[in-house]
């Protein structure tokens, strides 16, 4: 969702504006990691202390219910980096979802037949990365169809997400773009970090269970920070989703238009 393409730095932080009509809790996600951290914790032991949170459910009593998280890449693909990060997943066994360029595609064809060949799901992040709000509505529509049919062509799967570049969303992009709309929850800010121990870190401080996390598959730092965080947090209990499963295993039916940056349980 960022210029980082361009070599601009700016990325929208969006996490103001979530309107995901399904969260119940106001408890922020870094209360939520230190939930689950305690509860990991009280996990062995018999009794559980008590805690004012209201995030809690039968759900985190249960220790055989996996806590699931859906990591997402923006802005490639980018083999040299994408490939890594395929790497990482085909070996764990975990998903994740692209947001790719639609004018990126036919140079890392294979690339990404291979992404969507491993489970994950490519999504549309537009044709040429334009922030939506500027367009008009068959601006707009021409953006977003023309990266779906190209993505479609090469999977031979059907398109159902979009992420609009920049989180930019207003009323007319809500009212004209035929999608949900795919924000983010925990943002790794990878585009700024370029750090390996950063971006790990951005993620393990604020991933808790239904957390989306943005990443963008065009740093080499990138790819080796989730190499790394990857099979920590499935050891911590989290299964890596697409986004479409999170929301699927969560119950909530996604609708056109409207904004999802989250799926707690
Ligand atoms: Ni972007």
């Amino acid at each position: 969702m960022c210029f980082s393409l361009l070599g601009l730095a700016g990325c929208v932080n969006d996490k103001s504006v979530d309107l995901q009509p399904e969260s119940t809790s106001s408890t922020t996600s870094s209360t939520t990691t230190t939930t689950e951290k305690s509860e990991t914790e009280a996990s062995s032991t018999t009794t559980k202390p008590s805690t004012t949170t209201t995030t809690r459910n039968t759900r985190d009593e249960d220790p055989n219910v996996e806590k699931l998280v859906a990591l997402t890449f923006d802005d490639g693909p980018y083999a040299p980096v994408t490939d890594k990060i395929l790497d990482t997943l085909a070996k764990h066994g975990a998903k994740a979802t692209f947001f790719v360029v639609g004018d990126r595609i036919d140079r890392y064809q294979s690339t990404v037949k291979r992404a969507s060949a491993l489970g994950c799901e490519i999504a549309s992040h537009t044709w040429s990365h334009k922030n939506l709000t500027k367009l008009t509505a068959a601006q707009m529509a021409e953006e977003v169809n023309k990266s779906v049919n190209k993505i479609e062509s090469i999977t031979g799967k059907k398109v159902t997400l979009v992420r609009p570049p920049e989180g930019g969303v207003n009323d007319s992009v809500k009212k004209n773009v035929p999608y949900p709309l795919i924000m983010w929850s925990v943002d790794s800010m990878d585009w700024k970090n370029r750090n390996v121990q950063k971006n790990y870190n951005a993620v393990m401080s604020a991933v808790f269970d239904g957390s989306i996390i943005l990443m963008h598959d065009l740093y080499p730092q990138t790819a080796d920070a989730v190499a790394k965080f990857v099979p920590e947090l499935m050891a911590k209990g989290y299964k890596f989703v697409t986004v479409t499963e999170l929301m699927q295993a969560r119950g909530i039916s996604m609708q056109n238009g409207r904004k999802y940056s989250q799926a707690k349980p």
